[in-house]
């Protein structure tokens, strides 16, 4: 019978077996699956096992802290943290097409995790000869079943892994459903805050701002999701819904009287939706007064935002993001 235990059990021997006394390398992406995965893979083999955080700027308040901080302290792994914030500032810099953005985010990830996976192969030791994927049930069924060596699916992480790869694969996972993952992931001891995340984009924030992405906007979209985010956990409404994007209106201003003033800001638009399966959605029939909370708070702190308008559309049409 299927307990979180025995399949932890399981797990482990099978990575030590597997792994022996190579070394094995990790992306984590700040979601639930990297990062339960990579607790797996750690708890098996140890020091054996590096992760790589690739930090692009593109995060929401707090996220690269909480896994830099306490992802670590859950599990003590080993962690390379790589701060490429400038240099995909600079790659987004006039783009304002969102199929373009994701193209470029995702060229510029699997850039820096080369480089910062062939450091780690440079260094001393024994040969790196795994790549530890989160790959779950749903995704084999999806790409046919197919065992894994080294055709990693573009939809994990950001944009991808690349397909020559000379790396055999763990997936500890990857018998697995969502649900049964977080299960795992708390057994292992990860706090709540990774093991029941709910999904985010791995463009970030780099899609959730209609125009051009710059530093300034960034920190702006940041400060208004952090708003959205504490008020709907306030409220107790985490597991209501599926998710809640918070998108910035770069292109569009529009005339708002704040203070003494006229003010010519953006707007702020609150896209919470359910969901079973992200497949179709439909948008979340929040509470009146959070949403007022949350539009007051918004107006009220952040710099440049005079406006905060809910999206009442379902998936079809209207995707979940806005890019
Ligand atoms: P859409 O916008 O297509 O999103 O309705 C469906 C779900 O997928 C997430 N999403 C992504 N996740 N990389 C990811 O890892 C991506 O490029 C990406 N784009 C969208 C989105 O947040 C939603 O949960």
């Amino acid at each position: 019978s299927w307990t979180t235990g025995s399949v932890i059990e399981e797990q482990v021997a099978a990575i030590r077996e597997q792994v022996g006394d190579k070394r094995a390398i990790c992306g984590l992406s700040g979601g639930v699956d990297s990062a339960v995965a990579a607790a797996l893979v750690q708890k098996a083999i140890g020091s054996q096992l590096t992760c790589v955080y690739v930090d692009h700027g593109l995060m929401r308040k707090g996220e690269t802290e909480q896994v830099e901080k306490d992802f670590v302290a859950a599990t003590g792994v080993q962690l390379k943290v790589v701060d490429a914030q400038e240099r995909f500032l600079k790659a987004l810099a006039g783009v304002s097409d969102p199929e373009e953005k994701r193209k470029i985010i995702g060229r510029e990830f699997i850039r820096v995790f080369e480089q910062a996976q062939a450091e780690i192969i440079a260094d001393e030791g024994p040969a790196v000869e795994f790549l530890v994927q989160g790959t779950l049930y749903p995704d084999v069924v999806e790409s046919g079943g197919g065992t894994g060596t080294a055709n990693i699916k573009s939809h994990h992480n950001v944009g991808g892994l690349p397909e020559d790869l000379e790396f055999q694969l763990i997936e500890p996972l990857r018998k697995l459903f969502k649900d049964e993952v977080r299960m795992v992931g708390q057994e292992l001891g990860l706090p709540d805050e990774i093991v029941q995340r709910q999904p985010f984009p791995g463009p970030g924030l780099g899609i959730r701002i209609v125009g051009e992405v710059t530093k300034e906007r960034l920190d702006l979209l940041r400060e208004a999701d952090a708003i959205a985010r504490e008020e709907l956990t306030a409220a107790g409404l985490d597991r209501d819904i599926w998710q809640c994007p918070v998108v910035l209106l770069a292109d569009v201003r529009s005339v708002g009287v704040q203070g003494d003033g006229r003010t010519y800001g953006h707007p702020i638009v609150l896209r919470p939706v359910s969901s079973e399966d992200a497949m179709t959605a439909d948008w979340s029939r929040l509470p009146y007064d959070v949403l007022a909370k949350i539009s007051t708070r918004i107006t009220n702190e952040v710099r440049d935002v005079n406006r905060v308008v809910l999206d009442v559309t379902s998936k079809p049409p209207g995707t979940i993001e806005w890019e």
